[in-house]
């Protein structure tokens, strides 16, 4: 796939906000846009890095889960699921997707060039989470294990209401009760940020929601006991309150 250096990615935007190298001039500049429409926002992606690592900590030892199939994923680095599960057991087998043909590329060749066996990236619409759950991938990986634990963090707000009600039933469906979804989302606060809208909205569409709409769109799919927070404050607060407000974060499961 040819990089278009011109067109700003948001997978490398984060890579920068992390501290990553796979950036390029356009997405750089943009970022520092958005430092200054929302200072603190680089902090907020450490928050949100440090969220998953501790709901994957949760997840394998206390859920004893070991098999992860994540949704725009992104680039899988600075703290992306692999290197956390990994970090906890070698049991850990972990499916990226995305739908950036860019982002698909470097992150399969990342896999690759990295020898990780129980690691693979594939594309995928997260509107059509059946393309990935069909892929024969799925078994080659997982094997029969479908007591799986589901990323799909800050995408939430990119897809339209009824394809994002859709693909979460769909899972749903696809996993073994025990299964858990890890979730985050952009809430009805960041409307507060008007010039950050216009910015988010300059990549893709960009669709907040409050909670109550959320926790309606999620179907079936049952919030644990620790609710819906501010990623710092999950599963309790390591931070002040409202440190990242315009985000919140929620860990589901399927009774
Ligand atoms: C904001 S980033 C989140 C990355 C990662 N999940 C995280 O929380 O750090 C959103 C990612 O979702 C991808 N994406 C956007 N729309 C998508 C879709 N319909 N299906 C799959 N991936 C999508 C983007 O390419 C991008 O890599």
């Amino acid at each position: 796939v040819a990089t278009d250096l011109y067109k700003p990615s948001s997978a490398r935007i984060i890579d920068y906000f992390l501290g990553g190298d796979h950036n390029y001039a356009v997405d750089r500049r943009l970022a520092r846009q958005f430092e200054e429409v929302f200072p603190g926002i680089a902090h907020g992606w450490r928050l949100q890095r440090r969220f998953l690592s501790r709901v994957t900590a949760y997840l394998i030892w206390k859920e004893g889960i070991h098999c992860f199939l994540d949704f725009g994923s992104g680039l899988p680095t600075c703290g992306n699921l692999h290197e956390v599960a990994l970090f906890h057991t070698p049991r850990a087998r972990i499916l990226y997707s995305d739908n950036d043909p860019e982002i698909v590329e470097y992150g399969e060749q990342f896999v690759i060039g990295s020898g990780l066996d129980n690691v693979r990236y594939l594309a995928c619409d997260a509107a059509k989470p059946e393309t990935l759950l069909d892929d024969p991938a799925v078994g080659e990986l997982f094997g029969q294990e479908r007591r799986i634990a589901v990323g799909f963090t800050s995408l939430a707000h990119l897809l339209e209401q009824d394809v994002l009600a859709r693909s979460l039933r769909v899972i749903y469906d696809w996993v073994a009760p025990g299964s858990h979804l890890i979730f985050s989302f952009a809430n009805d606060q960041t409307n507060d940020f008007p010039e950050l809208v216009m910015l988010l909205r300059s990549l893709r569409s960009f669709y907040p929601r409050p909670s109550a709409e959320i926790l309606e769109l999620l179907g079936p799919w049952q919030v644990t006991r620790h609710g819906v927070r501010c990623c710092a404050c999950w599963p309790k607060s390591y931070a002040p309150e409202g440190v990242l407000r315009t985000n919140s974060v929620l860990l589901a499961y399927k009774p």
